[in-house]
């Protein structure tokens, strides 16, 4: 090695220092030069080949390096401790972007405030009972005989004789009209609780919509399906139909079980509709005279409609979602695609 090499490794090293972005690069740097197999040590051994006329002044501007190294090492290490930024690794510009995920209103609620919107066109205000009911309220005034199966402890989560988790969103209709007069016009969204096994279709714990209007005027069975035909178009399209079969409600005299013509084939028979060209939506009906005397309303006096539908079951059907379960896992994978 000659004086001009020397030099400029001098420069090499100092500028390596420089540029070292952290402390860990630094000390790397330190063990390359300074370390025991470091290059300094080498040049030290080589000064001995050194021509002797020469040696003077390669000795002197080897100890020099030395000094060099250990000031700029020094200064560039507290320079990398000073700063926060020097900790951090360089800015790379081929990395790709952050992702932020956006947050997303779940399916479930997604409903229910659609529907609650729909409603509140035609008048109806939200209403909100406690999921812990009592006997009473859940299945008494609901003209609930107390054989009734539904009340079984397969059925449905007593606490004790007289507390349970409700069943259906019915009993804030109980509450509703114990606390005011009609006329009324309330949707109440609300969790329900039944003891079924979880599967594609089922779950322990749903949410239901209910709906009531009871009126001194005379109310019909007819207003209640122009107010569910109503409802359907808004929320399916405008050339949904709606019909009426008969059923069975303890509450309800008549019943009817509330189907939508299937918006995904306009009810020419498809996979979700089973082919059948119609989708069950809902349970309803005229509210039952026994259920007025149980609230102290004369039901010679007034007339009113109730209903009540599920609201996993209408999302399912909306988002085309296959199974209930999805609904209640939160993978984000899932929730993100209603972003
Ligand atoms: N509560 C009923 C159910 O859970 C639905 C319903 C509500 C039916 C109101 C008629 C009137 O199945």
């Amino acid at each position: 090695m000659n004086l001009e090499e020397l030099a400029a490794l001098h420069a090499k090293s100092l500028a390596e220092i420089e540029q070292a972005e952290t402390p860990a690069a630094l000390e790397q740097i330190r063990i390359r030069y300074l370390g025991r197999n470091g290059l300094l040590p080498a040049v030290m051994k080589q000064l001995k080949d050194v021509p002797a006329d020469e040696r003077p002044a390669f000795g002197r501007q080897a100890n020099a390096w030395r000094q060099a190294l250990d000031a700029a090492l020094s200064t560039r290490g507290e320079a990398l401790a000073d700063s926060p930024a020097g900790t951090a690794p360089a800015f790379d510009s081929s990395l790709p972007g952050r992702w932020f995920a956006t947050g997303a209103q779940h399916p479930v609620s997604r409903v229910i405030d659609e529907v609650t919107r729909i409603f509140g066109r035609l008048g109806f205000t939200v209403a909100d009972g406690p999921d812990i009911e009592t006997r009473f309220n859940n299945f008494t005034a609901l003209n609930t005989a107390a054989h009734h199966p539904s009340m079984d402890a397969a059925d449905t989560f007593w606490f004790d004789d007289d507390l349970l988790l409700r069943t259906q969103t019915s009993p804030v209709q109980i509450r509703v009209m114990l606390n005011h007069q009609p006329p009324v016009r309330i949707i109440t969204p609300g969790r329900c609780y039944r003891r079924d096994t979880t599967d594609a279709t089922h779950s322990a714990n749903i949410h239901q919509i209910e709906g009531l209007y009871v009126d001194t005027r005379p109310v019909s069975l007819a207003d209640l399906k122009a107010t569910l035909a109503t409802f359907a178009r808004e929320m399916m399209g405008p050339g949904v139909g709606v019909r009426f079969r008969p059923h069975f409600f303890p509450f309800t005299e008549p019943s009817v079980e509330v189907d939508f013509s299937c918006h995904l084939c306009d009810g020419k028979g498809c996979r979700v509709c089973k082919q059948s060209g119609w989708i069950e939506i809902a349970g309803a009906g005229m509210v039952d005279p026994r259920v007025y005397r149980h609230v102290g309303y004369d039901p010679e006096k007034v007339y009113g409609f109730a209903f009540g539908m599920g609201v996993e079951r209408i999302a399912m059907i909306r988002y085309g979602i296959a199974d209930i379960r999805h609904l209640y896992e939160n993978d984000l994978r899932f929730l993100t695609q209603f972003a």
